[in-house]
């Protein structure tokens, strides 16, 4: 079964342990902290788009993205009144293309995670650059490998993987320990990693 279609099913049988209700607090502190402005925002695998719809609430010009037609429907039912000011985009990151300097931030919260080898990764941030323009920021929540024994849950990421593929493409401002914003009794450890594009 490819990527694509495990994406797709877990979509179709509602086995989506990812989906939330509350929007990831993670998100909310580096909006708030770094005083991110509303800009063109693009909310990769962006799933049932609780973030992309707070986004848009907040005066950001969203793009939402995701390989499953069915999680945009969702996502657009949820949005309601505000779906119509978000831009919905189907399309597969491994093989269609992003519009070109076009955002001035990204957030993916376990999409880029989802990517199991170091070209795969690699390829998402050079798209993701692409997509960018100068000194555009990423904030990505990517679950954490450090001292977390082999379970069930996210994907599990070491520092050492997230560096290799972001950093000829993007210059790492913080990199931090957190857990997801998360309605589950023992939410997953992640890094937080915070990256600017290098022009
Ligand atoms: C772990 S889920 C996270 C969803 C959402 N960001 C959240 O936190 O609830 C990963 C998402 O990435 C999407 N995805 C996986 N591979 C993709 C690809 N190649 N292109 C676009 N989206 C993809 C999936 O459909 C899924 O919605």
């Amino acid at each position: 079964m490819t990527e694509e279609n495990r994406f797709l099913d877990r979509y179709r049988t509602g086995t989506t342990p990812w989906a939330h209700q509350q929007v990831d607090f993670n998100l909310i502190e580096v909006i708030e902290k770094r005083q991110i402005k509303p800009c063109m925002a693009l909310d990769p695998g962006c799933g049932l788009g609780v973030e992309a719809i707070w986004l848009a609430s907040k005066g950001f010009k969203v793009t939402a993205m995701d390989i499953s037609p069915l999680a945009l429907d969702k996502a657009n039912a949820a949005a309601g009144e505000l779906g119509n000011e978000i831009r919905w985009m189907v399309m597969d990151i491994m093989t269609d293309d992003l519009p070109l300097s076009t955002y001035d931030f990204i957030f993916d919260r376990g999409f880029f995670h989802t990517f199991d080898s170091d070209e795969e990764r690699s390829l998402v941030a050079r798209k993701l650059a692409a997509s960018m323009h100068e000194n555009g920021l990423w904030l990505s929540l990517i679950g954490n490998k450090d001292g977390v024994a082999v379970r069930t849950g996210p994907p599990l990421r070491t520092a050492s993987d997230i560096v290799l593929a972001v950093d000829p493409y993007f210059e790492i401002l913080s990199l931090e320990v957190s857990i997801f914003g998360s309605d589950q009794a023992s939410p997953a450890k992640i890094w937080r990693c915070l990256m600017k594009k290098r022009n």
